[in-house]
């Protein structure tokens, strides 16, 4: 069975064709990130306009680069929650027309889904049932818990930023282009990871927390330039030197890192029957994160962030569950729902 999938719901245009929800016939993505560097993060009305000039481009890219034609895809699949209103909006209406177009089956599946389901692409071994997935992006920093197939319990969520949010504002105190994370993976290299200390934020079970350690970097930044806590954030950056750039994105990183790894184990501990550990989302392409976590899944680093490929997977996944297809003429589009909705 051969799924196009669409992938619209922030900053990248992507369409990919997969095959059984596993191997990948083709994969385009079109980011929008050169763009958006420019202004330090996303801007939804021109993310939307540049999703309406670069769909069809890339659906048409993603046919002939599986040498496929319309009579060879089964169904079409699409992002339509959450994400960015006109960004879904842009993805959901060129589905539905194809779909339409061409009388295929259309399936809507929510984004954090998909990027769990990266994990069954191209993968040899696959995750065994039940699983925990850490899902960790630009938007969401949650811990699932998976019975089966598309069943999904969320059991730790954050009470405020997502990783990769805290990852991006961290980045742009310290003067590192977007996106933060692996600006700050990068600077982290040449860092001294055990020069700054962050405390740990003191949030109950299995939930989390990035505000308050967005708040200790700045503060950090500031007692280190002798600076008053009134000194603007945007500032900063003119007073650091190359060195503590880098020492504060290792210190940084490692933080972050130990506090998804502590969630994770604590996760373990309470569902002893969890068979396998997934890692999922933007944030799952850390290198620092797959070192700490040996024996978890993750996808192929091409595959952490948002694509196509994931949304075909998800939705394979969704047919063999039994769920239906979805109408063309009315598919909504739900920018905040949850997973387990
Ligand atoms: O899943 P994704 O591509 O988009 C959303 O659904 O949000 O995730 C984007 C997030 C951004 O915050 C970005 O800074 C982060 O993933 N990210 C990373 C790395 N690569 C991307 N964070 C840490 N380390 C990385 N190597
Ligand atoms: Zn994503």
């Amino acid at each position: 069975m051969k799924i196009l999938g669409i992938e619209t719901s922030c900053d990248e245009t992507a369409a990919a064709i997969v095959e059984d929800g596993a191997k990948i016939l083709s994969n385009v993505v079109v980011s929008q990130i050169d763009i958006f560097k420019e202004y330090g993060g996303v801007i939804p009305e021109v993310a939307a306009r540049s999703h309406l000039e670069a769909m069809m481009p890339v659906v048409n890219k993603a046919l002939s680069d599986a040498s496929c034609t319309w009579e060879d895809i089964d169904a079409v699949a699409v992002t339509h929650a959450p994400g960015l209103l006109g960004s879904l909006l842009i993805g959901t209406l060129t589905a539905r027309t194809l779909a339409v177009l061409h009388n295929k089956p259309l399936y809507a599946v929510h984004h954090l889904k998909s990027h769990v389901y990266a994990n069954w692409l191209e993968n040899n071994t696959l995750p065994v049932f039940p699983l925990l997935a850490l899902v960790i992006s630009g938007g969401h920093t949650q811990i699932l818990y998976m019975p089966g197939h598309n069943k999904f319990e969320i059991i730790g969520t954050t009470h405020d930023d997502a990783i990769g949010e805290c990852f991006d504002k961290v980045a742009k105190v310290l003067g590192l282009p977007y996106p933060g994370g692996p600006s700050i993976a990068k600077a982290a290299l040449n860092g001294d990871e055990t020069k700054y200390k962050f405390p740990h934020p003191k949030v109950p079970n299995l939930d989390f927390s990035f505000s308050g350690l967005k708040t200790a970097v700045l503060r950090t930044i500031q007692k280190e330039l002798g600076l008053p806590i009134s000194h603007p954030s945007y500032d900063l950056k003119n007073h650091l030197s190359n060195k503590q750039i880098c020492d504060f994105a290792a210190s940084f990183q490692k933080t972050a890192v130990e506090i998804l790894t502590e969630k994770i184990e604590m996760a373990v501990d309470k569902y002893p029957e969890t068979k396998s550990i997934v890692v999922a989302g933007g944030v799952s392409a850390n290198e620092k994160l797959r070192d700490a976590l040996p024996k978890a899944y993750f996808p192929a680093s091409s595959l952490s962030g948002d694509n196509g490929a994931m949304v075909a997977a998800a939705a394979y996944y969704e047919i063999q569950s039994g769920v239906k297809p979805t109408d063309p003429y009315s598919l909504n589009i739900y920018p905040r729902v949850s997973i387990e909705n």
